[in-house]
């Protein structure tokens, strides 16, 4: 004869329900730095130059296939970078000079001027601001 053992009901362990304080869901009315920023530049027609004009050649860039290059700094994260290659405040600006002529920031940069017209600088611009 089998010695059959009870089986105790586990324990159901309830969880209550957790009461979270609330949260505040409102969105911040304060304007972010690319709606600041952004006058002009179109970010889609940015990511398009930046593959004409092959920056993934030397940089890494998020969202740009094929843009792994290791000669110049990573772009990514670029909306919180506060200085352009060390040099001057991370402004669109600064930025757009930055793309068109880089040895006007920094005269002796490795960075190739690489004939950038002001227009696709702008874009590329706004696209570089969009990456968080
Ligand atoms: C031949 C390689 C090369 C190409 C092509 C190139 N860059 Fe650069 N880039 C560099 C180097 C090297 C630096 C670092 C410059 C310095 O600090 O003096 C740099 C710096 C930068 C910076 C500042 C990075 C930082 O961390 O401050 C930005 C922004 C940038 N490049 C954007 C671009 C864009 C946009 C393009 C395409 C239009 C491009 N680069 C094409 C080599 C390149």
């Amino acid at each position: 004869m089998s010695n059959l053992q009870q089986v105790s009901v586990p324990r159901r362990v309830r969880i209550v329900g957790v009461l979270l304080a609330s949260v505040a869901l409102a969105a911040c009315s304060r304007p972010t730095r690319n709606q600041i920023m952004h006058g002009g530049g179109d970010a889609d027609r940015g990511k398009v130059a930046i593959q004409t004009y092959g920056c993934g050649a030397c940089h890494s860039i998020p969202g740009i296939a094929g843009a792994h290059g290791q000669v110049g700094p990573p772009l990514d994260h670029w909306s919180k970078r506060v200085y352009i290659a060390g040099e001057v405040p991370n402004t669109e600006d600064f930025l757009i000079r930055w793309i068109e002529v880089p040895e006007a920031t920094e005269p002796k940069t490795a960075m190739p001027m690489l004939g950038v017209t002001e227009g696709s600088a702008r874009d590329i611009a706004a696209y570089l601001y969009s990456i968080r």
